[in-house]
């Protein structure tokens, strides 16, 4: 194995690092649940799914983007110190279920969890386990759904008790360049403008881009081909067509975005350790723009919890 790099933490609080905690076993769907693909073996295939969408499946995807959204809306008012991620993957589970559809990320290309909890220096794909929320700590949860043959991927990063300025600085500036990167959508715009957005937000307030991670095409499959970075690549010159369905889910950090991967190969770690956060969306190009599918029918999501802290 190849000897980790240290380096010094240089923002941030200087908590100790986040540790793997012990696994639940495996959570069961109803036999009568519709399952994705790769349900049973774990294997998602080959991306063939076209990147736009028919009527009917966009109008599945507005209807199981709202209940993605309202699973996200009702798991943040779990968190607080002393919830254990595995107590959050339970009530995941059991909501995906509750509402009809199958969470996503259970044993996708083998993913033990129904649902991915990301704390502190975590970037992105944390398996819930047995570690209890800390006061002060940061955490994404990233709910996918999987009802009428389509998903619905969002994801939102709370407090947890009492946090830091620089970290209340870093998620509430994730949030918003999240939101800039959906405002840089048109039809028939370039891919690149919304790394472009998304990249100069980041730099305007010293937070890193994670590169290794990106935003993709989703609709009957989880992910397609469809490749959404959220830096500025000046050769990527595909455009969006209308009814092409995607995520934007950019991750920023504290230090350098540089990523290390836990043993379990899921977990993704900042190589320096200090915090980063995410915000994801599932949307759809439409004639005035990117329109958001996870938000409830009356147009809320958890995001606006982190945008507006009266709200
Ligand atoms: N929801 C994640 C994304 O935004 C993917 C999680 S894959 C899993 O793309 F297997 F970890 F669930
Ligand atoms: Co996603
Ligand atoms: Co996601």
């Amino acid at each position: 194995m190849a000897k980790r790099k240290k380096r010094q933490r240089t923002v941030g609080p200087s908590l100790p690092p986040v540790r793997a905690g012990l696994i639940s076993p495996t959570r069961r769907v109803p036999a009568d649940i519709a399952r994705p693909p790769y349900a049973e073996t774990g294997d998602p295939g080959p991306s063939v799914a076209p990147l736009v969408q028919t009527p009917e499946n966009l109008a599945a995807m507005r209807r199981t983007g709202a209940a993605a959204a309202e699973i996200l809306l009702r798991v943040a008012e779990l968190v607080r110190p002393g919830v254990t991620t595995d107590e959050l993957d339970r009530f995941v589970h059991e909501a995906s279920v509750d509402a009809g559809g199958y969470p996503s990320p259970l044993n996708y290309r083998g993913y033990p969890k129904s649902v991915c909890t990301s704390v502190n220096e975590v970037i992105c794909h944390g398996i819930p386990d047995s570690r209890p929320l800390a006061d002060g700590d940061i955490i994404n949860i990233d709910v996918t759904l999987y009802r009428e043959g389509v998903h619905g991927d969002t994801s939102a990063t709370f407090f947890v008790g009492d946090v830091d300025e620089a970290s209340r600085q870093l998620v509430k500036e994730t949030a918003r360049a999240l939101q800039l990167g959906i405002d840089a959508v048109r039809p028939d715009g370039l891919v690149n403008e919304i790394g472009q957005a998304i990249e100069r937000h980041a730099r305007r307030f010293s937070l890193g881009v994670v590169r290794d991670f990106i935003g993709h095409g989703v609709g009957t499959e989880f992910h397609s081909n469809l490749q959404i970075p959220h830096y500025y690549e000046r050769r990527l010159t595909s455009r969006l067509e209308r009814n092409t369905t995607f995520t934007i889910e950019p991750m920023l950090t504290l230090g350098e975005p540089d990523a290390l991967m836990w043993d379990d190969d899921w977990t993704a770690v900042t190589l320096d350790g200090t915090r980063t956060a995410q915000f994801e969306h599932t949307l759809v190009v439409a004639e005035s723009g990117a329109e958001r599918l996870t938000v409830t029918p009356a147009g809320a999501c958890a995001h606006d919890l982190m945008l507006d802290p009266a709200g």
